[in-house]
């Protein structure tokens, strides 16, 4: 692994040398320390933080004061990956103008090098704006969680003709209007290959197939931290919950049978 900070030229030069990108997502320092030094390219401060950290049900009822909250403590602790914030629900879609002071607001105050927003040609003029005044973005299709009322469900995205061109043309449209990458969220492996080999720019998959030019996971779904729900494209590389239920369990048990602290940890 190289020092060099990775930038949004950095993932153009890797798809075009066909070397995948990896992307994972983080909200605290801690665990930015940790992704960064292993070599991770892209750390995402996903609004995912909503489930996993925030208790919530879904993505919706996320703040922007809650994003920007945790996109501070993940860019103090990451010196090498690009750092990408998730705009939340509601603070790119009212204006133009909320939009790019909510942007700017991911740069400005938390050091973010690049935002990510939900949403094909109904959001492209907002796209052009943004990437026109110096602000990058990484675009997100497919299953886009913050639509999740009006999809009705987590369900795979892109399975029917009609929903496999609008997904194929929003690729396009958000290419022009100058995203640097695109989140292809649960969509066929196929549609996913057919969308990264028309783009000039990289796809990130999850739930999206090999065929992409990255992939992206939940972190604490692939530590085996989050419990709750695993979806089937995530695979667990841990299990990390286990492991700390057994070390609270083994914690309670010294303390309770005077076994901790000993002679060891005290002054
Ligand atoms: O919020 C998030 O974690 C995301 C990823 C699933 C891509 O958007």
């Amino acid at each position: 692994m190289d020092n060099q900070k990775v930038t949004i030229n950095t993932l153009l030069e890797m798809k075009s040398r066909g070397e995948k990108i990896t992307m994972l997502t983080c909200y605290d320092f801690l665990m930015a320390v940790l992704l960064d030094s292993t070599g991770i390219d892209i750390i995402l401060v996903g609004d995912s933080v909503g489930n996993v950290l925030l208790g919530y049900e879904n993505t919706i009822p996320v703040t922007m004061e809650e994003m920007l909250h945790h996109c501070k403590t993940v860019t103090r602790g990451s010196k090498r990956a690009l750092v990408v914030g998730d705009m939340p629900f509601m603070s790119y879609q009212i204006s133009m103008e909320e939009a790019v002071k909510n942007a700017g607001r991911f740069l400005k105050e938390a050091n973010v090098n690049a935002v990510k927003l939900e949403g094909g040609e109904e959001i492209i003029d907002i796209i052009k704006k943004l990437v026109g005044i110096g602000i990058p973005v990484m675009g997100h299709l497919g299953l886009t969680p913050q639509s999740i009322n009006v999809f009705g469900g987590y369900g795979i995205r892109g399975s029917s003709g009609e929903e496999s061109s609008k997904i194929i043309n929003d690729a396009k449209k958000l290419e022009k209007a100058g995203v640097f990458a695109i989140v292809l969220e649960k969509i066929p492996s196929k549609l996913a290959e057919q969308i990264t080999a028309s783009l000039k720019i990289p796809t990130i998959g999850i739930g999206a197939g090999k065929y992409c030019d990255g992939q992206v996971l939940v972190t604490h779904d692939m530590l085996g931290l989050f419990e709750k729900f695993t979806p089937k494209f995530s695979k667990r590389y841990a299990e990390m919950a286990k492991e700390m239920r057994q070390c609270f369990k083994s914690y309670i048990d010294e303390v309770k049978n005077q076994k901790f602290p000993s002679e060891e940890h005290s002054y």
